[in-house]
């Protein structure tokens, strides 16, 4: 079994895009700025932000953090973004979510101008990604298929079982493992909560890519032996044992499917350092080598 470091390939990843901003200074350009609308004050979303101001930082990008209370407006919010949108001095900007449920998510999406939507949510870079042509990809799966390509794990023609359809990992997971690429080039099944017979498709699969949020979802007797297991789940789970009184546990049954697999993610230092890798690749190139410019 090999682990798959994601704490390690980030902070390596990091360190190139740190000597390509050096090399980009030294040239006398200015510096990959990127830009976070925060809204409110979830525990969990003020952690990933702060995550990522930190991440610009290692980077040597600028950052910028735009809070609002959780009150506001939608027509504030794409006010706010329309300056985004405009300024010629932010290179790329996110809107954490999720947003309070007064405001329509999508509406927020579709405001940003595609050239700058490093999440690579807004509704165009889906279809690009989708019909692949160069865009910006949702930073988890674009950091799913860095860890699959760095680790050599072979794709071409095997079945990848996807859990979850979101639109930020599951679809454009399942998008991305199908492509004519390497990674890539796999057979793909989508599972979800309809599905009736997830057990005997994940003992099917030669890679599972799990997204659930559901802790501990996926185990041993559902991975056949020499699986590659991925593991996107990021459940706050009670433990007293801990100073804060929980920890993180993903939607796989580690302890036990850990000794069946060829490869696996652990959680935490699998996914989730290399989604805040991606969004710092997709910020440098939206600085360097904007797919729309
Ligand atoms: N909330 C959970 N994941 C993400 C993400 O990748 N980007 C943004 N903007 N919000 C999120």
């Amino acid at each position: 079994m090999t682990l798959i470091d994601g704490k390690k390939t980030a902070a390596e990843i990091k360190q190139e895009i740190a000597a390509e901003v050096a090399r980009m200074t030294a040239d006398g350009k200015r510096a990959p700025h990127l830009a976070a609308i925060l809204v409110g004050h979830d525990g969990g979303s003020e952690t990933y932000v702060a995550n990522k101001v930190k991440a610009c930082g290692e980077c040597g990008f600028t950052s910028s953090l735009i809070r609002f209370e959780e009150d506001v407006t939608e027509e504030r919010l794409i006010e706010e973004i329309t300056r985004l949108n405009d300024d010629q001095s932010v290179d790329g900007f996110i809107v954490q979510l999720p947003l309070p449920r007064h405001i329509d998510e999508q509406n927020i999406i579709r405001a940003i101008d595609p050239s700058k939507d490093v999440d690579g949510f807004h509704p165009i870079n889906v279809g690009r990604m989708s019909i692949g042509l160069p865009g910006f990809v949702s930073a988890t799966p674009a950091g799913i298929m860095q860890l699959l390509k760095r680790y050599g794990v072979e794709t071409k023609g095997k079945h990848a079982v996807v859990l979850g359809r979101s639109n930020i990992v599951g679809k454009p997971m399942a998008t991305l493992l199908m492509q004519k690429s390497n990674p890539g080039n796999c057979t793909v099944t989508v599972c979800h909560s309809a599905t009736p017979n997830i057990k005997e498709i994940c003992l099917n699969a030669d890679i599972i890519v799990a997204a659930l949020g559901q802790p501990g979802f996926v185990t041993a007797d559902m991975v056949k032996p020499g699986a590659t297991i991925i593991d996107v789940g990021t459940t706050r789970v009670e433990d007293a044992s801990r100073k804060s009184g929980w920890r993180l546990r993903g939607d796989v049954d580690f302890e036990n499917v850990a000794e069946k697999c060829e490869f696996i993610t652990p959680v935490p230092g699998g996914v989730g350092p290399m989604t805040i890798c991606s969004l710092m690749i997709n910020t440098l190139q939206a600085c360097k080598d904007n797919p729309y410019k």
